[in-house]
């Protein structure tokens, strides 16, 4: 076990990114089925005919229902390659084409490190000459697109128009040929010498969320083909996993992300105060970069180009986003091409107007509720009251209720009061029924709950099922949650309280809480455990609070329950000695 250096959760975690579930359990095991985000196909881990094997693609886990293993993707290589945890690494970044960062003693060091110096290396030398006496043409260009005051925090560019000035000044600082090639940064010529991939463009870096330099955009100065280019995929830089900006919006405290499509849109959102603004890079929207803005968000706006194919990608993304628990609004930007132009044209307040009214989809179903009924008439009337209340009860934040009930009650021709509290009553009624439903489940015997491995085996049941819910809430949510008021010691189950404390103090302290990252350091029959746990999704975030209140009430009553049988064991104990020495009281 100790003789290798544990892996960083940030190379454990991009080695889960670039090593997608559902590819390499594919190249084992066909998938024939998809029922919702699982895919199905026969468990390789146990002989069976009808497929019970999930692959979750969204969550990154698999979990067979009928022998129970599952984990992440390193656990499947483990199992399948017969590995050991690190074996099992190594074997996935040789996969995905990943150094791994085996030790820092290595004179060499990992080309990886090198390419990110070699970028930012680049991103100084391309802001140096935009700020440069002979800058003035990118001066002049950022000046006209209004976005001067973004080009420090943006930490824009000007790649000059020559042939080699990127090339000639990497070179005198140390960097080799290949190493301009390999970063995408130079191209052979004709004649065998390099020339720069980047000329008379305005750069813009590609930052990471850690600030790492990770590749970059070229948008041409003024009118040409093509109007924008983009560093290639390479060993640090991964299009389709990436977000343009994302290191500067997942500061952002507004609440949501704005995904724009380009650049340009972005820096000019934030110029204007849109301070979460991001784009996919050149390319539409991938799930990769839906998870990416889930990590930060729980809401995303999309503000795509007002032309069809902007409003058609608008529509891929709504796809994309919404199996990931994210609240979605999409702006319509009237009389422009993009947000940029919108916001040059009418200024910020007018694009944050938009905003306000950008169109969601609870407006949408209320104006559907209302075409259903014949608001002329009391019965109507009445008809509509009840479907839109019932609508507005769904809505998880007070203020959305408010706003949305105000509405509906003017049309329904009642008063506010009277209008929220039918909708207070509905939610009364609907946290009644969620609370019956989860002491049923708490109640039922045991299915799934039951970990495979005899080890650890649950002794009280009924606590057991309130740990792995406290698992599973705080794994799928740890935004939300920050110090919870349990140890893993208030747990009766040994297995979920050692899972229960490194998940507890990694939430504490920010660090990732994923399958990989967690992998290290449990063993793979615990780590079965916990993605069987991770796997039930029925509570929605905005239950997430009130369900894991539920929970550690139920841990505290079963720990009360137990302590006081232990109470009376000691008693009868006591009882038997006294009776044993014959005492008898006079
Ligand atoms: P747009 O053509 O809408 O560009 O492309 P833009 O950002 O609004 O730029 P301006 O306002 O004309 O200056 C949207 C995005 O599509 C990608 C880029 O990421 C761009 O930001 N794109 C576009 C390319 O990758 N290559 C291209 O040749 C054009
Ligand atoms: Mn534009």
């Amino acid at each position: 076990m100790s003789t290798y250096m544990p892996f960083s959760d940030d190379f454990l975690e991009e080695l889960s990114r670039r090593n997608d579930i559902v590819d390499v359990v594919s190249s084992y095991v066909p998938l024939t089925k998809r029922s919702g985000v699982n895919q199905f196909g026969l468990c390789p881990f146990h002989g069976e005919k009808t497929p019970s094997f999930a692959v979750n693609g969204e969550k990154q886990i698999y979990h067979c229902f009928g022998c129970g293993k599952g984990g992440s993707v390193i656990n499947f290589i483990m199992e399948i390659e017969n590995l050991s945890f690190p074996d099992a690494v190594r074997f996935l970044a040789k996969r995905a084409g990943m150094e791994v960062p085996e030790d820092d003693h290595d004179p060499g060091r990992g080309k990886r490190t090198r390419m990110l110096e070699l970028n930012r290396d680049a991103a100084r030398f391309f802001h140096a000459q935009l700020m440069a006496d002979t800058g003035r043409a990118g001066q002049d260009y950022v000046a006209r697109r209004g976005i001067v005051n973004m080009v420090k925090p943006f930490g824009l560019g000007l790649a000059p128009d020559s042939w080699q000035s990127l090339a000639d000044a990497m070179t005198r600082k140390g960097y080799s040929r290949q190493e301009l090639l390999d970063a995408g940064l130079a191209r052979v010529g004709k004649n065998g010498g390099l020339y720069d991939y980047f000329r008379n463009r305005l750069m813009f870096p590609v930052i990471d969320v850690r600030g790492s330099v990770i590749g970059f955009s070229g948008r041409i100065l003024g009118d040409g083909e093509p109007k924008y280019l983009n560093s290639p995929d390479t060993l640090v830089y991964s299009k389709s996993r990436s977000l343009f900006a994302l290191n500067l919006a997942k500061k952002s405290k507004s609440g949501y992300i704005l995904l724009a499509e380009g650049n340009i849109d972005v820096v000019s959102l934030h110029q204007a105060g849109f301070d979460s603004a991001v784009a996919s890079l050149g390319t539409s929207l991938t799930p990769d970069q839906a998870r990416l803005m889930s990590r930060y968000t729980s809401q995303v706006v999309i503000a795509y180009d007002n032309d069809a194919a902007g409003q058609k990608a608008a529509q891929r993304a709504i796809g994309i986003l919404q199996p990931l628990d994210l609240k979605i609004k999409v702006v319509q930007i009237p009389g422009a091409k993009d947000p940029d132009e919108f916001i040059q044209a009418n200024g910020p307040q007018a694009f944050r107007d938009l905003l306000e009214r950008s169109g969601n989809q609870v407006e949408y179903r209320l104006e559907k509720t209302a075409a259903e009924f014949d608001l002329a008439t009391d019965a109507g009337r009445v008809g509509y009251l009840k479907a839109s209340a019932k609508l507005i009860a769904s809505l998880p934040g007070s203020v959305e209720r408010e706003i949305y009930g105000l509405r509906a009650a003017e049309k329904a021709g009642v008063s506010r009061d009277a209008f929220l509290g039918e909708v207070a009553r509905i939610r009364r009624q609907n946290a009644s029924a969620a609370r019956k439903q989860r002491d049923k489940d708490a109640s039922a015997p045991l299915r799934a709950a039951q970990p495979a491995s005899r080890e650890l085996r649950y002794e009280n049941v009924r606590s057991a099922v309130a740990e792995e819910g406290v698992l599973n809430l705080l794994c799928r949510f740890p935004e939300q949650f920050g110090a919870l008021p349990l140890t893993g010691a208030d747990f009766t189950s040994p297995a979920l309280g050692g899972l229960y404390d490194a998940v507890a103090q990694r939430v504490r302290h920010g660090r990732s809480v994923s399958l990989a990252a967690l992998g290290q350091q449990f063993s793979q029959d615990e780590l079965t455990l916990l993605a069987d746990i991770l796997q039930r999704d029925e509570i929605p975030p905005e239950a997430a609070r009130q369900a894991m209140d539920d929970y550690i009430s139920k841990i505290r009553a079963e720990k009360d329950k137990a302590s006081r049988a232990d109470d009376l064991r000691e008693y009868a104990e006591k009882l038997k000695r006294t009776k044993g020495y014959g005492y008898k009281d006079g």
